[in-house]
């Protein structure tokens, strides 16, 4: 059993490269097929082990906390009219593990919405997902956030999850120079951590995806971290503290990252999603078969 029981995951965002969808709905309940974004990062942390799940919300989020809550009228109505495997599909998402929401209250950053969630969480190391890095593990692995609290129970270290990406796009991401551990392929010894390197200045291919295992250390350099760049409260500056306090790990993890906050990447997302599901791939991969027969004809 890990020592990591509970996971931080930050909701507060305006979500807004998806509006006019998100005006009114946050962004996080957009559905990949028929679940929304955010049941598959919650149940990612489940079936790691994690038993709370901490929101870190801000205004117009409470239809979040409602979907890992019953509701009663829609699962009564279901069961009296037959569907009770329908309406125990939705009793189960909130059987599953206890849900604590707490407020981020002012947008100041990634760090600034991790420490929000100091008071609920105390002096235990914590994991941390966000919201959207849709990562699908191999069939035979534990999910990413299983690989980084395996890894902090067994070496002691912070963890942040790990991937190569082109050079040129490491301006996306918070960016891990350093070097593969020789010895066990999924380590990577981080010599130093940059927010969003700007173009020409990048010096490794070593993204930081939306996973991190973190001890209770990190609460006091939070409180110090001024802010980074775009003029935030970043968690990667508090991380490249912690680094040289005490050491930090990169897991490469195994899986399949799809960045669900983008518009092709949420795309993607839904089409990997419905390719899985038995009920869905034939038809699917007809439908793209024939959409790119149509394209290419025309
Ligand atoms: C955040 C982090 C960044 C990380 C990225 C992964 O950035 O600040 O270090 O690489 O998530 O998705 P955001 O995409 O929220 O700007």
């Amino acid at each position: 059993m890990s020592k990591v029981k509970t996971a931080v995951i930050p909701v507060a965002g305006l979500g807004t490269r998806f509006l006019p969808a998100t005006k009114s709905i946050p962004k996080e309940m957009l559905p990949i097929v028929d679940k929304p974004t955010i049941q598959y990062i919650v149940e990612e942390a489940w079936s790691a082990g994690i038993e709370t799940v901490v929101f870190v919300n801000g205004h117009h989020k409470s239809s979040i906390e409602d979907h890992f809550d019953y509701a009663y009228e829609l699962e009564d109505t279901l069961s009296k009219r037959g569907k009770e495997a329908v309406a125990d599909g939705s009793r189960a998402i909130a059987d599953r593990g206890a849900v604590v929401s707490v407020r981020q209250k002012a947008p100041l950053g990634l760090g600034h919405a991790v420490l929000a969630a100091r008071p609920v969480i105390g002096d235990a190391p914590f994991a941390v997902l966000l919201g959207d890095d849709i990562i699908r593990p191999p069939s035979d692995s534990e999910p990413a956030i299983g690989q980084l609290m395996e890894a902090f129970d067994r070496t002691g270290k912070g963890q942040i999850a790990l991937m190569q990406v082109p050079l040129s796009e490491i301006h996306k991401y918070g960016a891990a120079e350093g070097e593969k551990d020789p010895e066990n392929a999924q380590s990577f010894h981080i010599t130093a951590l940059v927010e969003k390197p700007p173009p020409g200045t990048e010096k490794t291919d070593q993204a930081v995806v939306g996973r991190y295992v973190l001890p209770p250390s990190i609460w006091s350099i939070l409180v110090e971290t001024g802010e980074g760049a775009g003029g935030e409260i970043q968690l990667t500056d508090a991380l490249d503290t912690l680094r040289e306090q005490e050491g930090l790990m990169g897991c490469c993890f195994r899986g399949q990252r799809v960045d669900a906050g983008d518009k092709v990447g949420y795309l993607h997302a839904n089409l990997l999603e419905a390719l899985s599901r038995d009920d869905l791939k034939e038809p699917v991969m007809n439908l793209l078969k024939s959409m790119v027969a149509e394209t290419n004809g025309q």
